[in-house]
């Protein structure tokens, strides 16, 4: 926030009442951006901070998650690019919230419980380093940059897709913990794992996003990385809103 006397560092920022003004018009929406490796808790952070803002919530992953499962139902092959880029082009992806609950249809088709699973995880991330995909997803994703506000959460938020970003928050936890995680979401719904096979499967898809030449799962050099390993919902909601006022961010509710 500027000090008395500065310019703002930002022109849509502070009203007299040192509240975050809403954009005018011609002004971008802001946007918040959360990214971080699979298990880090992004989707869960990502919506109570959108909640708490009363933004908008932008699920990245469940794009790239949507087009693995229409190449799964096509049968298409994962080692074929052209054809799942020609797959991504075909699919038809909607957000609807039911209730306070996000469901996914995949070309018209309710998708949601078949997003989540590994299959779709594991086929998304292949796919998710295929360039064209990429780049035909990337104004998909900044259509949902709208007023109020945006708080998208994915691999390159704040590196790639929304570079101006207001305030950018990088995830992390141990790769342990994110198994652990996972291991107790999976058991909770009675599906039955092996924890060291999901560390593994973390493992694998953790080196496949860092590693890929294009938009590799890194921090964006102005992002305030939050470690999550150990620490409980409300309280990394709490770091990652004290990063987002710090921005000049006031969340509509306390
Ligand atoms: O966040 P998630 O687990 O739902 O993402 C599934 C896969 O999609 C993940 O392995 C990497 C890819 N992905 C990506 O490359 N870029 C994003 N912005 C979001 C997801």
């Amino acid at each position: 926030m500027a000090a008395d006397g500065e310019a703002p560092d930002n022109a849509a920022m502070d009203n007299e009442n040192g509240n975050h003004a809403p954009p005018g018009p011609g002004q971008a929406a802001p946007v918040i951006t959360i990214d971080g490796p699979s298990g880090s808790g992004k989707g869960t952070i990502s919506r109570l901070v959108a909640e708490r803002m009363g933004w908008h919530y932008l699920d990245s992953g469940a794009l790239y998650r949507a087009v693995g499962v229409a190449a799964g139902w096509g049968d298409i092959d994962l080692a074929d690019p052209a054809a799942l880029v020609r797959c991504t082009f075909d699919t038809v992806v909607e957000f609807r919230d039911d209730g306070g609950e996000l469901r996914v249809l995949v070309n018209g088709t309710d998708a949601t419980g078949e997003l989540r699973t590994e299959t779709a995880g594991a086929a998304a991330s292949a796919i998710a380093a295929i360039p064209e995909v990429r780049e035909a997803l990337k104004e998909r994703q900044r259509a949902f940059r709208q007023a109020p506000g945006l708080v998208a959460d994915g691999r390159d938020m704040g590196t790639v897709i929304f570079p101006d970003a207001r305030a950018k928050v990088f995830l992390t936890a141990s790769a342990e913990e994110r198994a652990g995680r996972r291991y107790k979401q999976l058991s909770d719904k009675g599906v039955s794992v092996n924890l060291s096979g999901l560390l593994r499967e973390i493992l694998a898809r953790d080196a496949r996003d860092a590693n890929r030449a294009v938009a590799p799962l890194r921090p964006a050099a102005d992002a305030v990385t939050v470690d999550t390993t150990g620490l409980g919902i409300d309280e990394v909601v709490g770091r990652v809103l004290a990063v987002v006022t710090q921005a000049g961010l006031v969340p509509e509710q306390q």
